[in-house]
């Protein structure tokens, strides 16, 4: 077995809002991922994806604190690495594109001198090396005419372009290790498509490993080979994407099925009218209890662990459905 090159271990990351209770918003996170593998991390708004995505970067901001847990990367803690260090891993080993692609380029700087820096920054190549580089990644990226397109500034592209800039800049050190914090779910979907095949191209040639965070279900079936469902600051159900989608056993899981499907018979039955936020005492025992439809005494009570209940697929449940 090939070893990980990111491994997860028991996270919990907390806001300390001054005045107010804490905010746990990553409550015991275990999960690693291999090179070459895209795992999808799926959860609806507010349930630390984007958290953890900052956690791994070295980015939590004030006055979010990583109470307890490991982030292995190749090997070395990057929990206890200095800020400086962190510095240089990322945008080199570890990269990571989030939506809204202009904000994220400088307006005053043309496109392909902005890939070419970070190829300088990072890889310390000459001026002419990285205005190289930085004009194969826009080929590789499918920009079309790159040379042209190389003298560009960001507010004359449009958005999909703009964003495959983005990328273009996250993988020209080729990276080991790239996170998408819902990078696509801004575009338009026929973009959104044509982007993901091209992040899902250039992974595999590399056997880059990727982290790939949304709300959406539905890309996730197609472009990961693992899938991760978050709740709540916990992952809740994981398997390969074919078994997960298969064999759903979480009732969260098969509420974001039923809510995908589209289907209004298949909803009403997975979904409960019931508080969003369990009790801080419900969250220590089961935090989804309030909205699931199999919700029993035991589910408000004890807490519960991931189990393997089928060979690879965790499951996080008192009452998992199973047929
Ligand atoms: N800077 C912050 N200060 C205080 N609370 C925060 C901050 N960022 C996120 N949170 C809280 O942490 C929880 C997880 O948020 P987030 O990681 O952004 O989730 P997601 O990306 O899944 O929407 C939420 O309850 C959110 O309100
Ligand atoms: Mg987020």
């Amino acid at each position: 077995m090939e070893d990980a090159i990111l491994e997860v271990e028991d996270l919990h990351v907390t806001y300390h809002v001054y005045g107010k209770d804490p905010v746990k918003a990553l409550r015991g996170l275990d999960f690693e991922i291999k090179p070459g593998d895209i795992l999808g991390l799926v959860g609806e708004s507010g349930s630390g994806k984007t958290t953890l995505a900052r956690s791994i970067m070295g980015l939590v901001p004030a006055p979010g604190r990583i109470e307890r847990g490991r982030i292995l990367f190749d090997g070395e803690d990057l929990t206890a690495k200095s800020r400086e260090a962190m510095q240089s891993i990322r945008g080199r080993d570890l990269t990571m594109v989030v939506p809204n692609p202009r904000a994220e380029l400088n307006p005053l700087v043309p496109v392909g001198r902005q890939v070419a820096n970070v190829a300088r920054v990072h890889l310390g190549l000459s001026k002419a090396q990285a205005n190289r580089a930085a004009l194969e990644m826009l080929q590789a990226v499918k920009i079309s005419d790159p040379e042209r397109r190389f003298h560009t500034y960001p507010h004359e592209l449009s958005g999909g372009m703009a964003q495959r800039v983005v990328i273009a800049m996250a993988l020209v050190c080729s990276p080991k290790f790239i996170i998408s914090d819902d990078a696509t779910s801004g575009l338009d979907v026929t973009v959104q498509a044509q982007v993901l095949e091209l992040l899902n191209r250039l992974v595999s040639e590399k056997r880059t490993a990727m982290l790939y965070i949304t709300r959406d279900l539905g890309v996730t079936a197609h472009f990961c080979n693992r899938l991760a469902i978050v709740y709540d600051g916990q992952i809740v159900e994981t398997a390969n994407t074919a078994e997960l989608i298969e064999y759903p056993m979480h009732p969260y899981t098969l509420m974001l099925m039923a809510a995908f499907s589209q289907n209004p018979r298949l909803r009403s039955m997975w979904t409960k009218a019931g508080s969003r936020i369990a009790s801080e005492a419900g969250r220590q025992a089961c935090p989804f209890a309030p909205r699931c439809v199999r919700a029993e005494p035991r589910c408000y009570q004890d807490s519960v662990a991931l189990r393997e209940l089928r060979p690879g697929h965790l499951v996080r449940c008192h009452i998992p459905v199973t047929r």
